[in-house]
Parts: structure tokens; sequence; C-alpha cells
């Protein structure tokens, strides 16, 4: 099948799955047992039609904004796709950054948007170079988009070079989107993670409580933009839903009221985790990686053979799958999970180690 669909999205449901998956992108599952919910504080149906206030407020205190700039969707996913649809009309340009999470420019095409690429470079720790943005814009581009964290290599964008993305792009008429799914990783390691939205009201943010927290059945995802984009977007989303899941709702402002606690063991983990693979990826030479910072994926690259023969070992004698990288247009590198279980993680490298061993 070519495009508009997903092929990365489907080799992730069904192909990913192993006993040492190290393809996930985000911290292992929180159980809700581990919540303190009662039956009383859930309800099947409420009165959510532009977003039900109790959530919207949450989102909006958590952002730092007023509730009219932070429009509620299901996962960042949709978040995405609401901003590309609201901000750009089908012939119209967006730039990407290269790699990047494909559903991203899958959905673009979808849209009929025209995609140009931007490129963020290995040899470069895939920095954002800002005179890449500048040059590669046009007048007929509309958004700028890139992941911080990056999908797939965990790179922060600081705040600086998101400045002067921000100045060319309202230059050039055009809105920059950041998604900031992986920022929240940071924020959970204590560390300054401010988002992109408060730089400029050319910037376009959306996040979610899947990849920090291990929170992805919530579908609790957002995006903070101008009052009137935002008010588009909950126009166009009438399209895709009456209203949401109101029990997630619900659950999602539980989950947001007691944001410390899952935070709190998402950082025990990917501490752990960080150091482990850190260790791992210094230690064998015919794997190239900067040490990951944060995060909860590292995108190293393989300096001799195939990525594609190294996943089909994995998965044929080592139940363990990684992602490989030509999904995201880097077929000598391949990307590793920092947020499975930390004893998928040492089964999983310990499995890697022998493939690695064997091709050598
Ligand atoms: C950059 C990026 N954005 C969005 C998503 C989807 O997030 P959500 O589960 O919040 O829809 C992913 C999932 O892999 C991702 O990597």
């Amino acid at each position: 099948m070519t495009p508009p669909f997903s092929e990365y999205m489907e080799w992730a449901k069904t192909r990913s799955q192993a006993r040492f998956n190290l393809a996930s992108s985000g911290v292992e599952a929180f159980a809700l047992a581990e919540l303190p919910v009662r039956l009383e504080d859930l309800e099947i149906t409420g009165p959510s039609f532009y977003g039900w206030p109790p959530l919207q407020e949450r989102l909006a205190r958590k952002a730092g904004v007023e509730p009219d700039r932070v429009m509620a969707a299901t996962g960042t996913s949709m978040a995405n796709f609401l901003v590309l649809a609201a901000v750009a009309s089908a012939g119209d340009e967006v730039l990407v950054e290269e790699p990047t999470y494909t559903l991203l420019v899958d959905a673009a095409r979808w849209l009929g948007l025209e995609v140009r690429r931007f490129p963020r470079r290995a040899g470069d720790a895939f920095r954002v170079d800002p005179e890449e943005v500048e040059r590669a814009l046009t007048p007929r581009t509309r958004l700028v988009v890139l992941t911080n964290l990056h999908n797939p290599s965990s790179a922060f964008v600081p705040a600086d070079d998101l400045r002067r993305i921000g100045a060319a792009a309202r230059e050039a008429g055009a809105r920059v989107l950041v998604d900031e799914v992986y920022l929240e990783s940071l924020a959970v390691l204590g560390r300054k993670a401010d988002s992109a939205v408060h730089l400029g009201p050319e910037f376009v943010v959306t996040s979610s409580l899947t990849k920090a927290y291990g929170l992805s059945g919530l579908r609790c995802g957002w995006a903070v933009a101008d009052a009137e984009l935002v008010r588009r977007m909950w126009r166009l989303n009438d399209l895709f839903g009456v209203v949401p899941a109101h029990p997630a709702e619900r659950l999602s402002v539980i989950a947001l009221d007691h944001l410390d606690r899952v935070a709190a063991r998402a950082r025990r983990l990917l501490e752990t985790n960080r150091a482990v693979a850190n260790r791992f990826l210094a230690g064998r030479a015919e794997l190239e990686c900067a040490p990951v910072d944060g995060g909860t994926i590292a995108f190293p690259r393989l300096r001799r053979g195939t990525v594609e023969s190294l996943c089909e070992r994995l998965r044929a004698r080592y139940e363990t799958t990684v992602v490989p990288g030509r999904f995201f247009g880097a077929e000598d590198h391949f990307r590793l999970s920092l947020g499975c279980a930390p004893a998928t993680l040492e089964g999983g490298l310990e499995r890697l180690a022998r493939a690695l061993d064997e091709a050598s």
C-alpha cells in the first residue's frame, strides 16, 4: 500500500511486539490501580462539548496559558493532525524536519499538502540548524514542523534556535508546530523543559500524557495556540467525533491531579535505563551514538552490516525488536527504547550484544 497509509504505524502495531520489545517509544504503561480512582469519580457521559471545563483548566494551568488557548485532543496524534489541517490547505507547503516521526509527513500528505524537508544531520547530533530552515522557507510555506525532543534521536532544540526559526517563519507568514510529546520526559527528570508556546504567537505546540508518563490509553493530548486557531481546531474536530470519551476525560483529570506520583515512577525508570543504555552504547564499537541526555529513545548508527539483517536476526533468534531506521529515512540507524521496563531493556541489550557479536 502506498501513502496516505502509514507503513510505520502498521509495522508498529503488528510487527514490533516481542518478548524484548525495544521498539516502543514511551515509558512503560502506568497501571490504573496506581491511581486513586473511585467508581464515583467516573461517569459515562458528561458536559463536554468544546472541551470538558475541568480538563481544560488543568491543561491550561499545566501549559501556563488561559483555557481558550488550549484544545484537548485525542492524543498528540489528533492534535498534530488538527494543527496541520487548520493551518494549511491542499497545495500549501509545509516544511518538516528530516528525520522525523513519519506520521507527521503521512498526515500532511494525506491532507494534500506539499511536504518539503529540512535536514537534521546525524553528524551534527541531529541538531536543528536555523539557517537550513531559513533557506528552505518559501512564500508558500504555511508551517514549519519539528519535534522537541527529537523523534528519533531525543536531541533537544534550545530556545535560541527556536526563536530564530520563529522569527524567520513569521517573516515568511508561516507558523511553527513543535511536537513536544517527548519534552515532557525532561520535565519528568526535573530538568528545564520550557514549552515553545511562550516564545511567540507563531508557535503552536502539541503534546500528551502518552510518552513520558506511560498513560497512552487515556489519549490525553492537547494543542496550545492562539485562541483563534484553537477555535478553528475545535470546529474542525467536530468532523471527527461529537464528543470525547468522557470516562477518559475524568481519568485524565485524576492523572493530572496526581502527576507528581506518575512522574516519580517514570523518573526512576528513565534514570535507571538511561545509565544502562549509555553504558551499552559507549561499549559497542560497531555503534555510533552520542550519550542520551534525556528522553525515552536513542538512535544509534550501525557502522558495519545492514540494520535490516540485524533486525531480522534479533527477531528470529532473540525475540527482540528495535525500530529499523528506514522508517525515518536513515537506513543505517535503528531506534532503541529507553522507556521499557528495566528488565526488558537489560534482556534486550544482552541479546542485541549477541546479535552484534555474531555479525562481526
Ligand atoms: C513525535 C510524536 N508525536 C506524536 C506521537 C503520538 O502520540 P500520542 O500517543 O500522544 O498520540 C508519537 C508517537 O510515537 C510521536 O513520536
